[in-house]
């Protein structure tokens, strides 16, 4: 299906044993047509065992929300694709911009993440955005484009196929602040506009999601851009009940 709508939590570093059993049970109980909307879970590393056990045969997907530029070896806390892939993993966030700014990811290492997903077969949700001073700036498609093409130049056009952008500005995640429908939009369209310009028909199958403070009173309006095709949803996502309003809001969507 083309450009299916999705919908992701990132449950960022929140989470425990009973309390990831207790979520997703409510989650998968009121699932219900649930082929409409893709809907990912990106959890942290120590649950993606019990995860990747409790969503066997159900319409809900696993993720990661960051994974090592490497491959295997001495490389002391990180962990690779491959280990990713032994659960199941089948998305997973590269860039999000808690770790370019506190970590100090660079474009070239979150090109390089992208590329070792890739080779292990998984999904990279690749995030882009900018920051107040930025957007301020006026400076905002320049930031994303930049942040785009340090992916597109390293592994061209065609490491797009099936992957997924989250354009998420900054100064909206976790602040309870949404860009505008119309805004981010207009973010939305600039961005498949510059693949469309690599390669028409990835640019027209390519998802692009829109994150930052997708809540269930705000999702319908931002889903309903033509160019948002879902959202990636930190905080709401914890909420069984909310997470759930975010994924009927992707419903409305068109699915071919
Ligand atoms: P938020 O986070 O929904 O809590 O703003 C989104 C994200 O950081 O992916």
């Amino acid at each position: 299906m083309r450009r299916q709508p999705f919908v992701a939590g990132n449950w960022k570093m929140n989470g425990g044993l009973a309390a990831n059993a207790a979520l997703l049970k409510a989650l998968l109980q009121g699932l219900g047509a649930a082929d409409a909307v893709e809907v990912a879970i990106c959890v942290p590393y120590p649950y993606l065992d019990q995860v990747s056990r409790l969503l066997r045969d159900t319409p809900i997907t696993l993720g990661a929300q960051d994974l090592s530029p490497h491959t295997a070896g001495a490389h002391t806390g990180e962990v690779s694709a491959f280990m990713l892939a032994d659960f199941d993993c089948r998305y997973v966030i590269v860039g999000h911009s808690e770790r370019r700014i506190s970590h100090h990811e660079s474009d070239d290492l979150v090109a390089e993440k992208f590329g070792a997903a890739r080779a292990a077969g998984m999904i990279p949700v690749l995030c882009l955005g900018e920051t107040l001073e930025e957007r301020r700036a006026d400076a905002t498609l320049e930031v994303v484009f930049r942040q785009l093409d340090a992916v597109l130049s390293r592994h061209g056009v065609t490491a797009l196929a099936e992957a997924v952008l989250a354009y998420e500005p900054v100064w909206a995640i976790g602040a309870g602040r949404t860009a505008k429908p119309e805004e981010a939009g207009i973010v939305h369209r600039a961005l498949r506009q510059r693949v469309a310009k690599e390669d028409l028909a990835a640019a027209a199958d390519l998802r692009i999601i829109y994150g930052g403070s997708v809540k269930a009173d705000n999702a319908a309006a931002l889903f309903a851009q033509p160019d948002i095709d879902g959202g990636l949803v930190g905080g709401a996502s914890l909420d069984a009940d909310e997470f759930l309003a975010i994924c009927r809001a992707g419903f409305g969507k068109r699915t071919t």
